[in-house]
């Protein structure tokens, strides 16, 4: 079993598509173990993608994930990493796999409707940085 950070992000949340979303992690044996709604200030934003900061799109990034609200929800599951990333596919919705949530909801590559942690190392540090531990229900 493992534990995974999934964000629904802005594109997703004002299509109203974020049951859908849901929905889906559950069909695929994921379970929400903790799940909050919120707007990202664009300094927590960036403070989220610091990784991504030498990066030319990263303003763009930031305006857009504090543009919004978003759904952080902790997923739990078998192989829980692998498994929400191949739900959610390819990074640009136009090369994402068919039925991939990206190909579903994601606008373009900038705005693709979900984000997953690519690693169970950074699977914690981005869990902590949305949730404490008394907020997660497993
Ligand atoms: P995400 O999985 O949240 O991690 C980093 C994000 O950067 C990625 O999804 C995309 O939304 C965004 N991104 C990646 N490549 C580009 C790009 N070429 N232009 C704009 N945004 C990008």
């Amino acid at each position: 079993m493992e534990k995974t950070l999934s964000l629904i992000k802005p594109d997703a949340t004002s299509k109203q598509v974020m049951g859908k979303i849901i929905a889906r992690f559950e069909q695929e044996g994921l379970s929400v173990v903790a799940m909050k709604m919120l707007r990202l200030s664009k300094e927590r934003a960036a403070e989220f993608y610091a990784i991504h900061s030498h990066l030319p799109f990263f303003g763009e990034l930031v305006s857009f994930m504090s543009s919004g609200p978003i759904i952080a929800l902790v997923l739990q599951g078998a192989d829980g990493v692998k498994r929400n990333r191949e739900i959610m596919g390819a990074t640009d919705p136009k090369k994402a796999e068919e039925g991939s949530l990206r190909k579903l909801y994601g606008t373009n590559v900038g705005e693709n409707a979900v984000h997953g942690s690519d690693s169970l190392e950074n699977a914690k540090k981005e869990i902590a940085f949305f949730f404490d531990l008394s907020e997660i229900y497993a």
